[in-house]
C-alpha cells in the first residue's frame, strides 16, 4: 500500500486522491495499484454510486513516474500495475468524475477520457508528450481522443504534444466544465452527489449504452500496450528519460 493515494468515502461517493506533492503527483506502480483496487472495490460495493478523482492544488498529475520508465528502459522490471489500472478504468461499472487543477500530463490527461464528467480550472493545461518521449499514446487515447475531438486536434494533442488549456479542452469536448480553483472540489463533489442520487440501475444502462463496446476500448489499451512496452526499450525513449533525469544537473 501507499500513502500517495488516499481513498475515502463521502456518503455514496468514493474519492480517490493522488497525493504525492513533492513529485507533482507523478504516478508510481504502487499508486496505480492502489487506484485500481479502489475502482474494483467501488464496483463491488453497492453503497458506492460514483467515484471522483482529485489531485492536489496545481498538480493533478505529472504522469507516469519517469524514473519507473527509465528502470524498464534500462532492462528492469516494469510490472502490470499501470495496465491493470487502465483496464479497471475502462471496465468501471459506475460513473467516474474528475477535478483537475494545474498540471495534467500523460495519464493525468488520459485518465479523464474514461470519466463521465471532468471539471478543470482556468490554469489547467492538458498535455500528452508521448511521442516526444519516444512513446505512443495509452489508455485507449488513440481511439477515444480522435472520436471526441476529431482527427486534427487529436494529432495536435497526441502526435505533437501540444498543451490544451482548459478553455481549448472545453471547446474540443474533452471536459465538462471550467470552474475557479477554490470552487473545484465542492463543484465536483456536488455533481457527484447529483449523480449518486439518480436511480442506479437506469443510470448504469444509460452509461453502458453511451460508452458502447468496452471490449473495443480494452483491445485498444492492449494494442497500445504492446507498442508502449517495445517503445519503452527504444533508444528514443531511453534518451528522453535520461534527459529528464539529468536536466537539473545540467541546468
Ligand atoms: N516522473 C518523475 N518525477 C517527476 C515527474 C515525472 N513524471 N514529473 C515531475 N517530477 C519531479 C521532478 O523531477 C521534481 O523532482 P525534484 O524536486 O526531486 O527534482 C519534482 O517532481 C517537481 O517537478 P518540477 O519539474 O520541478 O516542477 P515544474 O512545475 O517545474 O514542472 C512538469 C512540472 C510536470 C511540467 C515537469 O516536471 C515535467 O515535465 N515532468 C515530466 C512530465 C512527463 O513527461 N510525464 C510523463 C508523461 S507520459
Amino acid at each position: 500500500m501507499t500513502d500517495h493515494i488516499v481513498v475515502e468515502r463521502r456518503g455514496a461517493v468514493q474519492v480517490i486522491r493522488m497525493n504525492r506533492a513533492d513529485k507533482k503527483n507523478a504516478l508510481t506502480r504502487a499508486m496505480y495499484a492502489a487506484m485500481a483496487a479502489a475502482l474494483t472495490e467501488a464496483d463491488a460495493d453497492p453503497l458506492v454510486r460514483a467515484t471522483v478523482f482529485f489531485g492536489l492544488p496545481g498538480a493533478f498529475s505529472a504522469g507516469n513516474d519517469l524514473a519507473d520508465f527509465l528502470t524498464v528502459a534500462t532492462g528492469g522490471e516494469g510490472g502490470r500495475e499501470v495496465w491493470d489500472f487502465l483496464l479497471a478504468l475502462a471496465r468501471a461499472q459506475k460513473p467516474l468524475l474528475s477535478g483537475v487543477d494545474g498540471i495534467a500530463v500523460g495519464i493525468g490527461t488520459t485518465l479523464n477520457l474514461h470519466c463521465d464528467l471532468t471539471f478543470a480550472t482556468p490554469r489547467t493545461i492538458f498535455r500528452t508528450p508521448f511521442v516526444d518521449l519516444g512513446l505512443v499514446p495509452e489508455a485507449a487515447s488513440s481511439l477515444l481522443v480522435p472520436r471526441i475531438v476529431g482527427r486534427q486536434d487529436a494529432f495536435a494533442l497526441l502526435g505533437l504534444g501540444e498543451g490544451f488549456s482548459a478553455e481549448r479542452a472545453k471547446a474540443a469536448g474533452l471536459i465538462y466544465a471550467i470552474v475557479a480553483e477554490d470552487t473545484l472540489e465542492p463543484a465536483v463533489l456536488a455533481k457527484a452527489e447529483e449523480v449518486a442520487a439518480k436511480p442506479p440501475e437506469a443510470l448504469k444502462i444509460a452509461r453502458d449504452l453511451m460508452l458502447g463496446s468496452r471490449e473495443e476500448i480494452v483491445a485498444r489499451i492492449e494494442e497500445e500496450g504492446r507498442h508502449f512496452g517495445e517503445r519503452l526499450k527504444s533508444d528514443e525513449a531511453r534518451a528522453a528519460f535520461v534527459a529528464f533525469m539529468n536536466r537539473k544537473k545540467a541546468g
